[in-house]
């Protein structure tokens, strides 16, 4: 019986386990007027633009693919960014499903005249790994999971995956 175009792999190595770390990724920038708000704080728009890369970093990393953002299913905004402070972004796959991944980011400010530091947002975007060729989603290599918090994200990002795929749009097609 022939494969399915999807199940096959065109990068062996790509499906390879790999550890969390080898994903982790992280991003910084200046927050400048054109990104603030009338009060000199940085839009929330601008900030989930940034996690969007900041996320298809580490999923791309893992992957060794093209990705697309299939679903953000949380964020928040604890903490305001102010115009001047440094904006940090921290990424890295908390789990992998077959052909998606869900990516954890934390984004931090940091005041480079004080030092104060603040973790101002935690986001988790699932992303599907895309074949360059077929354009059609592609299997993703598996996790090595160490540490405990590792495995706890993974457990986590479990539950979370229910709940999303639950709201998941449905195509005409598809019963309710
Ligand atoms: C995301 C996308 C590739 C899924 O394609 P699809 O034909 O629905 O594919 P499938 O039903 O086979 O699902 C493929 C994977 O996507 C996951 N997925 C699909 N919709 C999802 C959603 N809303 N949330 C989370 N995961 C989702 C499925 O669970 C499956 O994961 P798995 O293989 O790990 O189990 C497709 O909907 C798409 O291209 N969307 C647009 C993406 C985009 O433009 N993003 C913004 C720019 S990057």
């Amino acid at each position: 019986m022939s494969k399915k175009k999807k199940d096959v792999p065109r990068n062996e190595s790509a499906l390879k386990a790999k550890r969390i770390s080898a994903s982790r990724s992280e991003m910084a920038e200046v927050v400048l007027p054109a990104m603030t708000n009338p009060l000199g704080k940085l839009l929330g728009g601008h900030v989930m633009h940034l996690v969007d890369i900041a996320a298809a970093m580490a999923a791309s990393r893992h992957s060794n693919s093209y990705v697309v953002t299939a679903s953000v299913d949380y964020i928040d905004f604890r903490n305001p960014i102010n115009i001047g402070e440094i904006v940090t972004l921290k990424s890295q796959v908390n789990r992998v499903f077959h052909t998606s991944m869900e990516v954890g980011v934390k984004v931090f400010s940091e005041n480079a005249l004080t030092g104060e530091r603040k973790h101002t947002t935690t986001a988790y975007v699932t992303f599907v790994a895309i074949d360059a060729i077929t354009k059609e989603p592609r299997p993703v290599a598996p996790l090595i999971l160490k540490s405990a918090d590792e495995k706890r994200r993974w457990q986590e990002a479990g539950a979370r995956r229910k709940a999303r795929l639950a709201l998941r749009y449905k195509k005409r097609h598809e019963k309710d």
